[in-house]
């Protein structure tokens, strides 16, 4: 027995959706949990598969862990596993992010090469080069990767490029060294800045969260707190994105829109009203459309550039454009694969190199198509909403990992999405 979508095309969205915490951040906080003996309690986290795989993950390490509702509860012991090759930890990308906390915390660790989404090759190198800076040695062995240090010290630490993972295993490790650390050409991703909040309360001195250049000067021992996660920026852009398909009005609220700012230039470029409500309850942003969208330009960047997991979103939305759109995908090669499922629906699409031009059409057509990863997959289930007829979307699992209630959200913005067992 398998599950896919069905999506009945041609529903305009309009309404309200709330957004809770965000993937990217909620897990690298639970992996932070494991620097500070004691119970750290994190709320706002999504209601997704991921965050139980971790919490198993967790488990392994010899933390015990409640997930309640919106709240994970985990305690961590005073002495952990640094073995971290459970089966959990081979299903999600981020799992990786527990090397650096256990290399602080334990002085070694061996960490199960990560699975995650198929977007293409995803090294380590920048991982095992900063934390070898702070004088842990690194390895491969057995499918694990593994580090070892007598001390850790701090260091003058370059990334050849802004990644996520590398800035915040380093800054893990980092913050339990001895001494001054710099990381410089740091990630700047607003998750990056909610775990340096985290790690300051729990009595990290982090000074640079936002900026390129990091400076950590290392505690002796950390404490345990409590964090909201941020809102997802990626599942807000998703919503403002498919607003704009349909034609819609959406009122997205729970998310920072700040966090946002390039993702709604780009929907306002593209002819659409946005208004953005800034702090409290109403944090959010609206999305009101009326015509048939204008084709615009995305070149996908680390933040504040256009985030790589909007791609399929910028794909499908000059999909049913007016005019030509050129996308530029600069961070995973093997994200245009979405580009042949897109294809199969009618979109008039080519690639070259990290390049794709897309010539909109009036109207997609539906067919069954396969999700590859979380956002290519959502980004399926826009297209389908602009298509002719039912389209089937097969793998959703992939969704599920990223997006909580996303049948039942659509539902409520009038869509016309069912999930069929066959
Ligand atoms: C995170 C996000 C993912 C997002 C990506 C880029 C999580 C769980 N995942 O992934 O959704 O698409 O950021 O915003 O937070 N690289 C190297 N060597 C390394 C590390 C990275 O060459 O040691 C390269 C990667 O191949 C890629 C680029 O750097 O081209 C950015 O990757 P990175 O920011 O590390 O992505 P992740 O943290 O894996």
């Amino acid at each position: 027995m398998s599950e896919h979508f069905r999506v009945h095309g041609g529903a305009r969205l309009v309404g309200e959706v709330d957004v809770v915490g965000a993937k990217n951040s909620v897990l690298k906080l639970m992996a932070a949990a494991l620097l500070a003996e004691g119970t750290t309690t994190i709320t706002n986290c999504p209601d997704i598969l991921d965050v139980p795989l971790m919490a198993d993950a967790l488990r392994s390490l010899g933390c015990q862990v409640e997930l309640e509702g919106d709240v994970a509860r985990i305690t961590t012991p005073a002495e952990l596993s640094f073995h971290a090759d459970s089966e959990a930890m081979g299903k999600l990308r981020a799992s990786i992010c527990v090397l650096g906390p256990l290399v602080g915390r334990c002085k070694r660790a061996v960490v199960a090469l990560p699975g995650g989404d198929a977007i293409g090759s995803r090294p380590l190198d920048m991982h095992q080069s900063g934390l070898e800076k702070l004088g842990a040695k690194t390895w491969i062995e057995h499918g694990c990767i593994v580090a070892e240090a007598e001390g850790l010290h701090g260091a003058q630490i370059w990334l050849d490029f802004p990644s996520m993972g590398a800035t915040e295993n380093i800054l893990m490790a980092a913050v339990l060294a001895n001494g001054t650390t710099v990381i410089d050409n740091a990630a700047r991703e607003p998750e990056i800045i909610d775990l340096c909040l985290m790690l300051t309360q729990m009595g990290a001195k982090i000074e640079g969260a936002g900026t390129s250049t990091l400076t950590v000067h290392g505690v002796t021992e950390l404490k345990p707190t409590e964090h909201r996660v941020i809102g997802d920026r990626i599942v807000g852009a998703t919503w403002g994105f498919a607003a704009v398909m349909t034609r819609g009005d959406v009122r997205v609220r729970g998310v920072n829109p700040h966090h946002l700012d390039l993702v709604l230039e780009k929907l306002r470029m593209a002819g659409a009203e946005v208004t953005v409500y800034e702090g409290g309850e109403d944090e959010g942003f609206r999305v009101v459309m009326d015509g048939r969208p204008k084709a615009v330009d995305f070149v996908t960047l680390p933040y504040p550039g256009f985030a790589t997991d909007n791609q399929p979103f910028a794909i499908a939305l000059s999909a049913v454009s007016e005019g030509t759109s050129m996308i530029t995908e600069n961070l995973f090669e093997a994200r245009f694969r979405f580009i042949d499922e897109m294809i199969r629906l009618g979109a008039d699409a080519r690639t070259d190199g990290h390049h794709a031009v897309i010539r909109g059409v009036e109207k997609l057509s539906s067919a069954p198509v396969w999700a590859s990863d979380i956002r290519a997959g959502a980004g399926l289930v826009l297209a389908g909403l602009c298509a002719d007829g039912a389209t089937e979307v097969y793998e959703i699992f992939h969704i599920e990992r990223g997006y909580p209630g996303f049948v039942e959200n659509l539902r409520k913005l009038g869509a016309d999405v069912e999930r069929v067992t066959s």
